[in-house]
Order: structure tokens, then sequence, then C-alpha cells
């Protein structure tokens, strides 16, 4: 008696399922894809006790006819694909023919569809048995031109799967996380979605790019698109469009990043790389940029056969794809402007009101309330006017603004952080322009414009140095004195001049001249802990930026330093025209803005 037998057809999808269909989730995500693959232009979901006991997704799509139905159950019945160059380029969300067959294997399933070009103009129903071979049983229905999918009674019969169900509400909530990166995937489908018969979005079909911004505050949060830039950026054979947040806009967890490639939500070490590398510099460690993306490629140049869920892909040329992002996003972070945070509140505050966001749902309003750690005072809630000013692309984006600005106050030139009117306390500077009163941290402002030109400099090789008329000898513990002979040239290219005399002594022979007013031991000393810290390697040179940073610390006006009301607008004028000027080096905000209005409101004038 041999000892192999072959599994039984519902084993067999069983099996199969344990890949594809982990939690109700995941059911979701499938029958969502397919309505989507399907043509639909509106879907509606339903939910009841977070999945477990009913899941129905219907859709106004192109449908099945009796036969097409019949087939949608088993394994490896698909219309997306048929051959292995098909395969090479998939354009649909869906083409592996397993979601249904794995989904009634672990539930009790039945499909109603209606196809309006079949020569049979009827709705057919189709349901699963429960036998271990996957028979259906066909019969007549009513439906209207589209899909019905109903799952009931998920993993019923695996009771091992049932087990790892987490709460109700745990297990809408992630429902709720699927609906919402597929709502953001396609602005041109309305979706709804009800759990326990109570309605938690609906969301209409987007067209304008308000109407797009509006759904994306609703999913994401008013406050998401009130504190990010809009980007859409071009490359070869690459576009890269969608908004991302404003540094000093940062949250504790990476959890509002979308990510999609052609369509598809991706979640991709790459991809996080390319963009975090974009952020480094202006957040503040251990906090997570917010972003909502879209990477557009010939679908050629990507393979999303990697992995059954569909969640990751393979680049064909993953170095391209990583500096594209990292450049088209750490470029739109770079011209952000005082001018563009200004425009982009006023944006906010002028919008209608909130009657227009369209979500009521308790958890859209719950994730707002734990919104970013640097939320602007004053503007939580608000509808979004897109307009041309203010969501503008990347590259032009500084020159419009400022053109823009212009315009706006023709009749007398104010720039847009205004003119200083006083020093508050040695550490704030007051300024008013146009619209109200500016209120910059000056020490973390100044901080911020060395770094950007030492960095400028650095780059371009034309740090200015400046040799010390006395040299400075500092005695230094052993390992510190190795260290800076050792990085000697690394120390050198960012402009610090040192030699080894003795055992435990190093002498200081220039500094970059930017830097002749800071206290130059402790700028030293400070400098060489750093590089003993990043380790004695080729990493350094990865960690200049760091050094730099440092450096730049020690030339910042000290607080309590009295500047002339000259000086003050000086400063000003250096933040107009410095990249990244709109945070200090460790991600805080260097200037807050208060409107007029909002000053009225203080004073109760004019309500
Ligand atoms: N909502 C729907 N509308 C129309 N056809 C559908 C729908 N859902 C599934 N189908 C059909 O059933 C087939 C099998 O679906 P599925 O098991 O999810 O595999 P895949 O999506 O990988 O093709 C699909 O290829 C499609 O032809
Ligand atoms: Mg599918």
């Amino acid at each position: 008696m041999g000892k192999i037998a072959l599994l039984s057809q519902r084993l067999a999808n069983q099996i199969a399922a344990g890949e594809v269909v982990e939690r109700p989730a995941s059911v979701i995500k499938e029958l969502l894809e397919n309505s989507l693959d399907a043509g639909a232009s509106r879907i509606d979901i339903d939910v009841a006790s977070g999945g477990s006991k009913l899941m129905r997704v219907r859709d106004d799509g192109g449908g099945m006819d009796k036969q097409d139905l019949a087939l949608s159950l088993s394994r490896h019945a698909t219309s997306k694909i048929f051959s292995l160059d098909d395969l090479e380029q998939i354009a649909s969300l869906g083409f592996r023919g397993e979601a249904l067959a794995s989904v009634s294997s672990v539930s009790r399933l039945s499909i109603t569809s209606r196809c309006q070009d079949s020569t049979d103009d009827s709705a057919w129903k189709v349901e699963a048995h429960q036998g271990q071979e996957m028979d259906t049983a066909l019969t007549p229905a009513a439906h209207a031109q589209g899909t019905t999918v109903e799952v009931r009674d998920l993993f019923f019969n695996t009771p091992a799967r049932r087990k790892f169900l987490r709460t109700e509400k745990t297990e809408f909530s992630r429902i709720e996380e699927i609906v919402k990166r597929i709502a953001l995937s396609r602005f041109d489908v309305s979706f709804t979605l009800k759990h326990n018969q109570r309605a938690i979005y609906n969301l209409r079909s987007a067209e304008s790019d308000q109407e797009k911004q509006r759904r994306v505050a609703t999913v994401c949060g008013p406050a998401f698109v009130e504190n990010s830039v809009a980007i859409d950026i071009e490359g070869p054979g690459l576009r890269l469009w969608g908004w991302v947040s404003l540094p000093t806009f940062s949250r504790s967890q990476a959890d509002l990043q979308y990510f999609y490639v052609n369509g598809r939500v991706i979640r991709d070490k790459l991809v996080s790389h390319a963009i975090k590398q974009a952020y480094r510099d202006v957040l503040f460690h251990g906090r997570h940029p917010a972003f909502v993306l879209y990477l557009e490629l010939d679908p050629a140049l990507v393979d999303v056969n990697v992995h059954p869920t569909k969640h990751e892909v393979r680049f064909r040329d993953s170095r391209l794809v990583h500096d594209f992002l990292f450049r088209s996003t750490h470029r739109a972070l770079a011209d952000v402007t005082p001018q563009d945070q200004m425009d982009n509140r006023e944006i906010m505050t002028t919008g209608e009101s909130a009657q227009h966001v369209e979500q009521v749902s308790g958890a859209g309003l719950r994730e707002q309330a734990n919104l970013g750690l640097y939320e602007r005072p004053g503007t939580g809630r608000a509808a979004f006017q897109a307009g041309s000013r203010g969501f503008i692309s990347g590259a032009n984006r500084v020159q419009e603004q400022l053109q823009a600005y212009k315009k706006l106050s023709e009749d007398e030139e104010v720039p847009p952080l205004g003119y200083a009117i006083a020093q508050l306390h040695g550490i704030y500077i007051l300024s008013q322009n146009k619209e109200g009163l500016i209120i910059v941290d000056m020490h973390a402002a100044h901080e911020r414009i060395t770094y950007e030109r030492m960095k400028t400099a650095c780059a371009n090789e034309e740090l200015k140095v400046q040799p010390l008329l006395v040299p400075l000898s500092l005695s230094v513990s052993k390992a510190e004195a190795d260290c800076a002979d050792e990085q000697k040239q690394v120390l050198e290219n960012i402009g610090v001049g040192l030699e080894r005399v003795a055992d435990e002594s190093i002498v200081v022979r220039q500094i970059p001249s930017i830097l002749r007013e800071a206290n130059i031991e402790q700028l030293v000393r400070d400098v060489l802990s750093d590089v003993k810290e990043f380790g004695r390697s080729e990493r350094i040179q990865a960690h200049q930026d760091e050094l730099l940073a440092t450096m730049a610390c020690h030339n910042s006006v000290r607080a309590n330093r009295q500047l002339t009301v000259a000086e003050m607008n000086a400063l000003l004028r250096d933040m107009e025209a410095t990249e990244r000027s709109g945070q200090c080096n460790h991600g805080r905000p260097t200037w807050v803005f208060q409107s007029l209005d909002e000053l009225d409101k203080l004073f109760l004038r004019g309500q």
C-alpha cells in the first residue's frame, strides 16, 4: 500500500489560504482588488462583528456571466493573465487566481453577479458546497450590473485560525486601514464602509485636486494636509506625486505612510529607506515622516509577483528608483520656504469650513487628535482649497511662491518673514509682516542657517577657512588624539586643521571662517567626541553632515545676546534665502506665525 495520497481540493485550498487569508482584513483586501480589477466606479463594504461574522463587498463593475461565475471559485482560475508574457507586465491587482478559492475554503462564501454584455443578461448566484471537493451550486438571482461577494463565518471550519483572531474592534480597525489604503489608491472610485450597520466612511469619487485633497484629509486627518507639501516630479520614465509632511509635522510611529507603485499599495524597504534619507537632515531623531506618495513607472520595470499578498515589489533598477525617490523628496523639502508654510496655513484657514470634511468616523477623529507633536495651533479642523498657490510641483516652488508673494504685496514690499520690531527676553525676535505677527527662535534659526551654508560650501568645496593667529593647544585623551590623527583628512574637509603634537596633546591651526566667533576649544572637543563615536572607518565621511551640525551649533547666537534691529532683519532675510530654514537641525520649528485674525479672536474683536 503506498503512503502518498492527493490532498482533497478543500484541504489544498485551505493550505493555500494560510498564505493569503490571515484575518478578515486580508479578505477585504482581496475582494476590493477584485472589484477594482472589474472596473468598478463604486464599491460598498458592509462588515459585521469585525468581519468574522460577515463581510459583504458590492460593486458596479463588469460582473461575471454564468460560466465565469462557476469557474471563479476554482483554484488558479483567473481572467487576468493568460501567459508568462502577461506576468512580465501586470496591470491588474490580482493575477494569481487564488483568492476566491482560498476564501471559500475557510468560510461560507457566495457570489451574485450580473454581466451586462453577456448574451444572457440575467444575474446568477454561486455558492461553494462544504464538502471535501469544491463543488458549486448555481441559481438564478436578482442583481444590478456588477458583483456582490458575501463572506460569512470566516474560519468556522479552521478553529486554529479562528483562535488567532483578536477583538472585534482590533479586527475592524485593520479592515479600516485596508479600506483607507485602497481608497487613497483610486480617487476615481467611490467607497462606503459600514460596520455593524453604522456608516464609517462615505467617500465620493474625487476628480479635482481639491476633491483629492479632501479625500486625503478624510483618510489621513486634516492636519496632515495642512502640514504637508504637494509634489509632482517627473524623471526618466518615472513620475512621483503626492504629499509629504513638513519636517515640523512628524510622528512617533511610521503609521502615516502610504506608498503606491502603479496604483498598488506597497510596503518596501527600499522605498522607506530612500524617503527616510531625504528627511534625515531635518527630522528630529526617532521621529517618522508622514506621506502619501504615488510612483508611476513602466509596469515592465517592476516585478509584483514576489509574494502572495503582493505587498512587496522588486524594481528592475532599484538604484535608479532609490535615487529618484530620494532626490525628489529631498528637493521638495529643501524648497519649503517660510512663505510656503505661510501659504499652506492660509489655504487651510481660509478654506470653506469643516462641513466639507466628508467623514465623521470616531476612529478618524481619534487619529486626528493624536497627530503630530508639533502640530501648528489654531488650524485643527479645516477644509482645503487646492487652488494653484501652495501646491505647486517641487522644482518651481520657490520662484513661483516668491512671485505670488510679490503680487500680493505689490503696493508695499514686505518680505514673507516681515520686519523685526523687537527682541523678547533675548530669545525670540518679534517681527511683523502684512498678515500678522511672526515669532522667531533666533538661536535655532541661526544654527540652521550656519549649518546649511557650511553644508553647501563643503559640497562645492568652497568652505572658507581661517588660520588662527595663535594656534590653540589642547590636552586631550590618548584615544582622542589617536582619532584626531587618523581622521585628519576628514577634519580638514570640514575646515578644521589640527595636528597631534604629543601623546595626549593636539594643536588647532585653522577653523572655518564662518565659525570665527565660536568658542574654538569647545567646538573642537565636541567634534572630536563625535568623530570618536562614529568610529574610525570610512563611515565618518557619511557622518560629515552631523559634524557640520555640531559645529553649526557652536556658532549660533546664544540666548541673551542683544541684537540690533538691523542684525535681526539680516537674520530674517537669511532665513528666507536658506533652504530648510523652517526648522532647526533637530526638527523643531524655527518660527511661528499668528495672523491678525487670530489675534483679533484672542481679544474677541469683531466676533
Ligand atoms: N468583483 C468581481 N467582479 C468581476 N469579476 C470578478 C470579481 N471578483 C472576482 N472575479 C473574477 O474571478 C476571478 C478569480 O478571482 P480571484 O480568485 O481573486 O483571482 P485573481 O483576482 O487573482 O484573478 C477573477 O480573475 C475575475 O475574473
Ligand atoms: Mg483577486
